[in-house]
């Protein structure tokens, strides 16, 4: 199922979308994405693009939303966070969804196959045309061989090709200094940021739309535990998740952090060494 498809069906029920966001991610996702015959209106905080058309659908301020009759709002700023809260405190009673949720089916996305995972992580990653993003995110190669890898692994008829991509998967892992092994297990939306001295254990359990700049470790601490990390986390550059911790939806761990054994609840930042979370 392409992810076109996945989002139509997550917006079945709903016969009026707002779309949260008129920028990049707005525009992409009503380009690329969402079922346009659906949407009833685009709201953006920013006066400067009020008023504007976006494919023939008129960009309204928030405060419109009430009067829009919304069956449900779809969040397209990487502020989703903020949006939720504001929808919730303006008392409206609908669904809202983070646009990259929908990529996912409500089922959870173990339910997806390694090939449909892959398919999010091109998407969450690609912010070009083909050959430009191809030259400026090579390290989608480390993506590519890690799922087509799991996914032979899991096919009664692709286990013939296992061999070759196992082999395929390491090498690529060398060239790009990434060593992933292939029982990790992420969640689709896997995004390099950047590449170079990336290390993950196996022991890791990770979510969906996981960020991972270069100079990372996700490790064992000396008991042999590994993380656990929810969903839409960003790990920045330079910094250490290790040992028994529980990172929540939609964190942060800073430049150069080490993270040993701490729970760090849902959109907070972990910064230092050790780390703590942030006030
Ligand atoms: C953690 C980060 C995302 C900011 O998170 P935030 O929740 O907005 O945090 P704030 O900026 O409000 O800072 C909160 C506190 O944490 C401290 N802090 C922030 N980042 C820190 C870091 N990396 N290391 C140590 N302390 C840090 C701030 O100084 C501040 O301390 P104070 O409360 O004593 O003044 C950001 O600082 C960071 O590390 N970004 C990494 C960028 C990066 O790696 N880019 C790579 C580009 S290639």
């Amino acid at each position: 199922m392409s992810i076109r498809q996945r989002i139509a069906e997550r917006l079945a029920p709903y016969d009026r979308v707002v779309v949260w966001g008129a920028g990049g991610m707005g525009t992409n996702a009503l380009r690329r994405w969402l079922p346009l015959h659906k949407v009833a209106a685009v709201v953006d905080s920013n006066p400067a693009k009020v008023g504007l058309l976006i494919d023939g659908i008129a960009v309204r301020p928030p405060a419109a939303v009430q009067e829009l009759r919304a069956g449900c709002i779809v969040i397209c700023t990487h502020a989703h966070a903020r949006v939720r809260d504001a929808v919730k405190q303006s008392g409206l009673d609908v669904p809202v969804f983070y646009i990259y949720e929908l990529f996912v089916p409500e089922a959870g996305w173990e339910t997806m196959s390694p090939l449909e995972q892959l398919q999010v992580d091109i998407a969450a990653t690609k912010n070009a045309m083909w050959p430009l993003f191809v030259l400026q995110k090579p390290q989608i190669a480390v993506n590519v061989t890690f799922r087509a890898a799991q996914w032979a692994r899991s096919s009664s008829w692709g286990i013939v090709l296992y061999p070759l991509l196992y082999v395929m998967h390491y090498l690529t892992c060398i060239v790009f200094s990434i060593q992933l092994p292939l029982d990790a297990k992420i969640g689709p939306g896997l995004i390099f940021a950047h590449f170079g001295t990336i290390v993950f254990t196996g022991r890791a359990r990770i979510g969906c739309f996981f960020t991972i700049y270069h100079g990372c470790t996700v490790g064992t601490d000396s008991d042999g535990a590994g993380p656990v990390i929810e969903d839409f986390v960003t790990q920045f550059a330079g910094s250490h998740i290790l040992g028994n911790c529980r990172i929540g939806n939609n964190v942060r761990v800073g430049a150069n952090a080490v993270v040993l054994g701490l729970t760090v609840p849902d959109g907070a930042s972990a910064v230092g060494v050790p780390a703590k979370v942030a006030a």
